[in-house]
């Protein structure tokens, strides 16, 4: 056996009752329900407890849900003491994997339940973004406790903007952090499930799949189709720049998918919002340059958006920088690493598959002075 293309493409690794991905070459499901209808008539709350619970919660739970995740929300001081000494110039990424790991060395142990810790992190990781964010950019010291927002994509945008946000960008964040909240085995996804599977923390698991999600091939490509978008002011210097690069045989970050082989369902629902938000935005004029970027990719490759390309100009709209759109990604897709690591804990078993060896043949071991 030569194993020639590496990617474990179409590798069925093992059963999960949480989500459907690209059956027939489209469509998502979380816990059975439809991406469409969760998108249209939920709120990230729910999907959270959907994810993390089994199921959707009733008005009075998601009520008691609403309320845990705000008492949730405190920073330790110590957290506090450690993104202040995270440089500014780092990485937002590299700011949630420090403060992640720093949150589960300090709390080990506290949680009754794994659910909890589940929560903890998706209610505290907004504050700590954010507290490092305004720290370094503005020298202010956030005070966490003074949000009056109660959705975690209102909290988001108040502890950003310092005011209370807009309700269109406040649904907008939210849609996306349903969109984002679970895809399957996903390469982040399964690096949660692979550590885990060593029956190692919590923490250390979602830790393993935040450095796996900062890739440009995985949540980082929404940074770099904003980088992209950014560069031109009409659809027309799009076209010229995309057909460059096209010719020149680079990537471009937003299109295309492992798994779905016609369309990306979550990429209408995003695009319908960039296109909505761009109408009152001083630089709308990028949903077109989009659209027509959108077109040459279809037209050239047959290639579609997926998720990462409308969300771009979506998150850009709300007035969101860009280096923090994968770190939004973080706080969303933490329900679907959660409800992962908790699905692997049930029947546990080690995850280690075997390679393909093509390193050099048995040969005697040389004396160093030897060796040339
Ligand atoms: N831009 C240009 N060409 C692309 C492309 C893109 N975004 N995505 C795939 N292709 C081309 C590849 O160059 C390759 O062409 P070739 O056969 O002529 O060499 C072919 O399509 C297959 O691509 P490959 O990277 O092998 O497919 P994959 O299944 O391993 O990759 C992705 C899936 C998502 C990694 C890939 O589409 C990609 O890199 N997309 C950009 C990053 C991105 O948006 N990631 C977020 C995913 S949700």
């Amino acid at each position: 056996m030569n194993v020639k293309t590496g990617g474990l493409e179409g590798i069925v690794v093992g059963n999960t009752a949480i989500s459907t991905v690209g059956k027939e070459g489209v469509g998502l499901t979380y816990r059975g329900y439809d991406i469409h209808d969760l998108a249209s008539h939920a709120a990230f709350e729910e999907v959270a407890y959907l994810l993390i619970y089994g199921n959707l919660p009733t008005g009075a739970q998601l009520q008691a849900y609403r309320d845990k995740l705000v008492q949730l929300r405190r920073l330790p001081d110590a957290v506090k003491l450690l993104l202040e000494t995270i440089p500014g110039t780092a990485h937002p990424m590299e700011v949630l994997r420090t403060s992640v790991s720093m949150i589960g060395a300090l709390e080990a142990g506290h949680a009754s339940t794994e659910q909890d810790i589940a929560d903890r992190l998706i209610a505290c990781t907004p504050g700590m973004l954010l507290y490092w964010y305004q720290f370094h950019r503005h020298t202010t010291r956030l005070d966490e406790s003074e949000a009056s927002e109660n959705s975690v994509a209102g909290y988001f945008l108040e502890l950003l903007h310092g005011k209370k946000p807009d309700d269109e960008h406040k649904r907008a964040v939210d849609v996306s952090l349903i969109l984002y909240a679970e895809h399957e085995l996903n390469a982040s996804t399964f690096a949660a499930r692979v550590t885990a599977s060593t029956q190692a923390d919590f923490y250390s698991a979602v830790v393993s799949a935040i450095g796996t999600l900062r890739g440009d091939l995985h949540g980082g490509a929404n940074e770099e189709a904003m980088r992209l978008i950014s560069q031109f002011k009409t659809p027309e210097q799009a076209e010229k720049g995309v057909r460059e690069r096209l010719a020149a045989k680079t990537k471009i970050m937003g299109f295309g998918h492992r798994v779905y082989k016609i369309s990306d369902p979550r990429s209408d629902i995003i695009k319908a919002w960039s296109e909505k938000l761009s109408r009152q935005a001083a630089d709308g004029y990028l949903f077109e340059v989009s659209r027509r970027i959108e077109k040459i990719l279809w037209d050239e490759k047959k290639l579609f958006p997926n998720l990462d390309f409308y969300s771009a100009t979506a998150y850009h709209f709300c007035g969101i920088p860009t280096s923090l759109f994968t770190p939004i990604f973080v706080i969303s897709r933490l329900s679907g690493w959660s409800a992962h690591i908790l699905e692997q804990r049930i029947n546990n078993r080690l995850i280690r598959p075997e390679a393909h060896y093509d390193g050099p043949a048995p040969r005697p071991f040389p004396p160093l002075a030897d060796r040339r």
